[in-house]
């Protein structure tokens, strides 16, 4: 049985009471999993951002999967897939990242406007080698977030872009007032501003992004940021690679007398299954993989946690967002697939993992203030596959679906104690946990079995939630690790109902299954 991190530091913070409370129940409780939640006590709002997506030009994410032209037979509304639309609406996506990733530093916006027949192509370098004809450009991907209800994340060119560039890129989207941009916006069809309010200034500069020094990179931060300022932006600078503190620090220190600069830092983080060189499979996997997924999915906590720490000391009023803008499983592409298309299917074990990250940044949601799963169509851990006129909802997109409820949330503390999931010698905690309570009195509990063989007997104990009169619960979960969901059949995995649990007196006895995941909803 171990102890998280969480449950300690928690019971320590609260002292004695809480102890004497949790060591007295222990007696009674003895073979099941516990979480404590104090739902009284809730003070952080789970921004609804942490449920954001990223869709860049790479593969078939905005060609083929969201864009498709005017003139396709795939029915559409200029030119963006009307399926994919209505299909996204289901998950509320709260706010989208375009147009990278590693293209947003080769992308200029001006090849992006005006009439589609003059605008120039280019070939998209970093991913795959094509031809990019800019048919998708700066108001179609405004148009997108538009149908679909989102806030837009405009990436900005450092790597081989200019200061200007990216400030008359902001004035275009965001000034009303008159001037040759806001002259050509409206020539392009487009009176109003969109009032874009992020924007990230470079994509992993450490990197594709430009091979800079996090020196280099935080002074030429200042500059973009200085000028990027029609409609005040939300700014968000560059992390470095991961585990790389010392960037975070340079960064933060660097900027430590420009707080009005700087609004976000951005840290991306991706779980290989067993490293970069082995990412295996995505539905050919067996218990060894799976588990080296949770287990490299879990060590995204102690990151954030780092950053988080050198954060709170540059930054202690809490005023920088940590933004989580690239997360998810990366696998090796499908058989037969373009390797710089990273197109990967979607099982059960991405749901978990998807249930876990989303956890982890509900329960840090004091620093995390945005988040946004890599990608959003038919690239890495997509929400949605296409194959010409048909598509697929995947595992991770029904987590998205289901976890809806902790949209601007008030996160509520909890703490977990739970029996391990062990494979051969090796050991990891077997429960995940976060709780939110909605704006209409709702406390939402979501519960994540990484154990894919043993099911879990789990008291959630709620104190301070008054007396509870209803109950409902949702689940995913399937016979197979791996099931997934494929064209033409019917759903492996999607949203069930929930009803192995029981209340009374407040506390709330589940049997969560092997491989699940669990939202408890109370009132
Ligand atoms: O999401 C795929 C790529 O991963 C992004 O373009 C880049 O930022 C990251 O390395």
């Amino acid at each position: 049985m171990i102890f998280t991190k969480r449950f300690l530091w928690a019971s320590l913070a609260s002292g004695m009471i809480l102890m004497t409370g949790l060591y007295a129940a222990e007696g009674k409780a003895k073979k099941s999993d516990r979480v404590v939640i104090n739902a009284d006590f809730g003070k952080e709002v789970i921004s609804k951002f942490i449920y954001g997506h990223f869709a860049e030009h790479l593969g078939h994410c905005i060609y083929g999967g969201i864009y498709v032209g005017e003139d396709s037979s795939i029915p559409n509304t200029r030119g963006i897939r009307n399926d994919v639309v209505e299909a996204l609406k289901e998950i509320a996506p709260s706010v989208v990242r375009w147009p990278g990733g590693c293209f947003a530093d080769t992308y200029h916006w001006k090849d992006g406007i005006g009439p589609k027949d003059q605008r120039p192509s280019i070939i998209n370098t970093t991913w795959g080698g094509v031809t990019e004809d800019n048919s998708f450009g700066t108001h179609e991907f405004l148009d997108l977030c538009e149908l679909i209800g989102a806030e837009p994340y405009i990436c900005a060119n450092v790597g081989s872009g200019t200061v200007q560039e990216a400030a008359e890129w902001v004035e275009y989207v965001n000034s009303d007032a008159k001037s040759p941009m806001t002259e050509l916006r409206k020539k392009n069809g487009r009176e109003e501003p969109w009032h874009v309010k992020y924007w990230a200034v470079g994509n992993e500069s450490w990197g594709c992004g430009g091979n800079m020094t996090p020196d280099y990179y935080t002074d030429l931060y200042k500059r973009f940021s200085t000028y990027m300022r029609a409609g005040r932006p939300y700014r968000v600078a560059s992390g470095g690679t991961d585990p790389d503190f010392e960037w975070t620090e340079t960064v933060l220190k660097k900027t430590q007398k420009y707080r009005n600069l700087i609004q976000g830092y951005s840290f991306h983080y991706y779980t290989f299954c067993h490293g970069w060189n082995d990412k295996s499979s995505a539905t050919q996997f067996d218990e060894n993989d799976w588990f080296h997924t949770m287990k490299n999915t879990l060590i995204m906590e102690e990151r954030l946690e780092s950053h988080i720490a050198l954060m709170d000391e540059y930054d202690p009023q809490n005023r920088i967002g940590l933004i989580a803008d690239e997360w998810g499983n990366w696998f090796t592409v499908e058989p037969g697939t373009n390797p710089g298309f990273l197109y990967q299917q979607n099982t059960l074990r991405d749901a978990v993992t998807a249930a876990l990250y989303l956890n982890i940044f509900n329960n840090h949601a004091r620093r995390v203030k945005m988040a946004n799963i890599a990608q959003f169509v038919n690239v890495l851990q997509a929400m949605i596959l296409t194959k010409d006129d048909q598509i697929v909802k995947t595992p991770t997109f029904y987590v998205f679906k289901m976890y809806k409820v902790h949209h601007d949330a008030t996160l509520l503390p909890i703490d977990v104690r739970c029996e391990d999931y062990a494979y051969e010698d090796m050991t990891l905690p077997g429960l995940s946990a976060s709780a939110s309570k909605d704006k209409d009195g709702v406390i939402h509990v979501s519960l994540c079995n990484i154990d894919p063989h043993n099911s879990k007997k789990i008291e959630v104990d709620l104190r301070g939630s008054g007396k509870l009169s209803s109950s409902s619960g949702t689940i995913i979960n399937a016979p197979d690790m791996n099931a997934y969901n494929d064209f033409g059949k019917s759903e492996n995995v999607n949203i069930q109902k929930f009803s192995s649990f029981s209340v009374k007196n407040n506390v709330v006895k589940v049997d969560l299954p092997a491989k699940s995941v669990v939202i408890i909803s109370l009132k």
